[in-house]
Formats: C-alpha cells, sequence, structure tokens
C-alpha cells in the first residue's frame, strides 16, 4: 500500500483528523483534511469530532489545539518543530512585566507558550489582532507579546498605544525591502502581500498586510496577474493550487521557516502509527490559557 493509502486507512482506524498550517509543504497540506492559518487551525480544533488531532505545523499550535480540545489526544509528528518567536518570552518575564505595569491587560499572539497564554488576558491571532485591540477598554494599558512587528502593525491599524515585547519571527524578518524591491522592478504591476510579521520597512511598501489566511481569500478581489508574497513561502503551493491562473512568487528566497519544514508524509504516517508525539498541557495551565483563547475566539468566531 502507498504511503497516502496507509495514512487514509489509518486516519480511519483512529478516527483523527490532520490540520495542516499554510507554510507545511505541498504533500502535507495536500493530504490534511483542513489547511488554513492559525485561527482557522484553531477553531478547527475546537470543533471536530475526531478522537486524534494530527497536528502539522509547530509546537505551540499542537498545545493550542490541547487546550481547546482537552479530551482528544494532540498529536505533533516532529516533536522538535518549535517557533523561535514564541520562545522569545517566558512566564517569569511576562510576569515580571506584569507587575511593573499593574493594571494593563496582556494580549498575546497565539504564537506562544501555554504558560504564557495562562497569564494573558487575551490571546489573538495575525487575522484578529486589530479587532481585539479595538474591543479593550481605552482606559487600560495593554501589553502586547511577543511579536514587536505584529503589535506595532495592531498600534498603526488602532491607533493604540501599546507596550511591545521585543520578539520577531526570524523568517519574516529575513524578508528584507531590498529583495520586494527587486521582484517589484521584475514583475511591475504585481500585488506584494505581506504578512504583519514581516518588518517595518517591508510593511511600509507592501500593498497589503494580511494573514495568511486572509492572503487565500484576498486574490479574488484583485485583478493583478502576479502576487510578490512576502511570507513563509509554503503558502505558494496553496495559492497556486487555488488559483492556478495567478502568478506567485516569494518577495525572497530567504521566507522560509526550517521548523514548519520539518514534518513530511513519511512522519504524519509514522505519528498515525505509534500514536506520537502526544503534546499535553496540565490542566491548571490550560485552564487559564483556555479563558484568554476563548475571549479571543468570542470577539471575532470567523475573521478568516
Ligand atoms: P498565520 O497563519 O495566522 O498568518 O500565522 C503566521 C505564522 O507565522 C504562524 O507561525
Ligand atoms: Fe514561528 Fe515564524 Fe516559523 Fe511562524 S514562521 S512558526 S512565527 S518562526
Amino acid at each position: 500500500m502507498d504511503i497516502i493509502k496507509r495514512i487514509h486507512q489509518l486516519k480511519k482506524d483512529r478516527n483523527a483528523v490532520i490540520l495542516a498550517h499554510n507554510y507545511q509543504v505541498g504533500p502535507v497540506q495536500d493530504i490534511a483534511d483542513f489547511t488554513g492559518d492559525s485561527l482557522g487551525l484553531s477553531i478547527q480544533a475546537s470543533r471536530t469530532d475526531a478522537e486524534v488531532i494530527v497536528f502539522c505545523g509547530v509546537h505551540f499550535m499542537a498545545e493550542t489545539a490541547a487546550i481547546l480540545s482537552p479530551d482528544k489526544t494532540v498529536l505533533l509528528p516532529e516533536k522538535t518543530a518549535g517557533c523561535p518567536m514564541a520562545d522569545m518570552i517566558d512566564a517569569e518575564q511576562l510576569r515580571a512585566l506584569k507587575e511593573k505595569h499593574p493594571d494593563a491587560l496582556v494580549v498575546t499572539y497565539v504564537n506562544s507558550t501555554a504558560e504564557v497564554k495562562a497569564l494573558s488576558d487575551y490571546c489573538c491571532t495575525s487575522s484578529n489582532a486589530a479587532a481585539v485591540v479595538n474591543s479593550l477598554p481605552k482606559d487600560r494599558p495593554i501589553l502586547f507579546v511577543p511579536d514587536q512587528n505584529l503589535g506595532a502593525f495592531v498600534s498603526e491599524r488602532t491607533g493604540r498605544d501599546m507596550i511591545l515585547w521585543p520578539g520577531y519571527c526570524p523568517t519574516h524578518v529575513w524578508i528584507e525591502p531590498e529583495a520586494v524591491e527587486a521582484m517589484r522592478k521584475e514583475y511591475p504591476g504585481a500585488v506584494v502581500l505581506a504578512h504583519p510579521e514581516c518588518t517595518p520597512a517591508v510593511r511600509a511598501i507592501a500593498d497589503e498586510l494580511l494573514s495568511t489566511g486572509q492572503m487565500l481569500n484576498f486574490i479574488p478581489k484583485s485583478k493583478a496577474e502576479t502576487f510578490i508574497i512576502a511570507t513563509e513561502s509554503g503558502i505558494i503551493h496553496t495559492l497556486q493550487k487555488m488559483y492556478p491562473d495567478r502568478r506567485f512568487v516569494k518577495a525572497s528566497k530567504r521566507a522560509l521557516c526550517p521548523n514548519m519544514k520539518k514534518i513530511s508524509l513519511e512522519k504524519v504516517l509514522w505519528s498515525l502509527e505509534d500514536m506520537q508525539h502526544r503534546i499535553t498541557v496540565s490542566e491548571d495551565i490550560a485552564a487559564q490559557a483556555r479563558k484568554a483563547l476563548k475571549r479571543m475566539i468570542e470577539i471575532v468566531p470567523s475573521q478568516n
């Protein structure tokens, strides 16, 4: 039996669902039951009837699924697939920051550990961060962690001053404005779509600032033939599959997240065969983190 058939068979036997982020390699996205951005996948994880969730993404995403679906078995096919940005703030650092700003509300990007979410008032993703911040009382200071770039973008969109933690995504920071400009010269008339995790210099020259899910939804609204994509290049697979008549080019060859690329079809198969690697969160941390995640999902149930 070939690998794809074996995965389908095991999925049935185990009553499993496969969720894959838009940055996964093409074959993994193709085998998934759902692909999407962080918000879309969180919602899928909270709604599925399956007993097992195979999460093709990075550790914080599987952890989020485990928090939202405590009765399900959540598997991450590669246990070392982490997110360097999520590790740029830990619980001790956030506790110290909160002590310095006791009146502040904490808004935490889902790209964070369960312990950090547990100390937060709200979670957000790149597709709903501005809506979450807009829903907060105007007289409360806001601490935004861990991504300073997403935080600065949200400040610009909402007009709210926020205290930003100096974290960043290495993959998006590697996308340089010079590379974007060079692509614009090569493809005159192309539309530049950039992720809000990009640097201020890239955000300033982009035509649209969108989460990965929003990028997928944006294309039919535009008449452009060519799009320059300033985010992790895995999304080009999905874009090209959904819109075969349009052209999608990478803003930079360096826009690769090594952690997102650690999962392969073989690892998905082994994960289902061996029921590995199980991601769990202790119930006291999960209960606190769930509140922050649920507040996010309630504010904007489907901003995708
Ligand atoms: P979104 O898919 O929510 O846009 O997230 C981007 C990202 O960097 C996930 O790690
Ligand atoms: Fe983390 Fe950036 Fe990779 Fe997303 S693309 S998982 S934010 S390092």
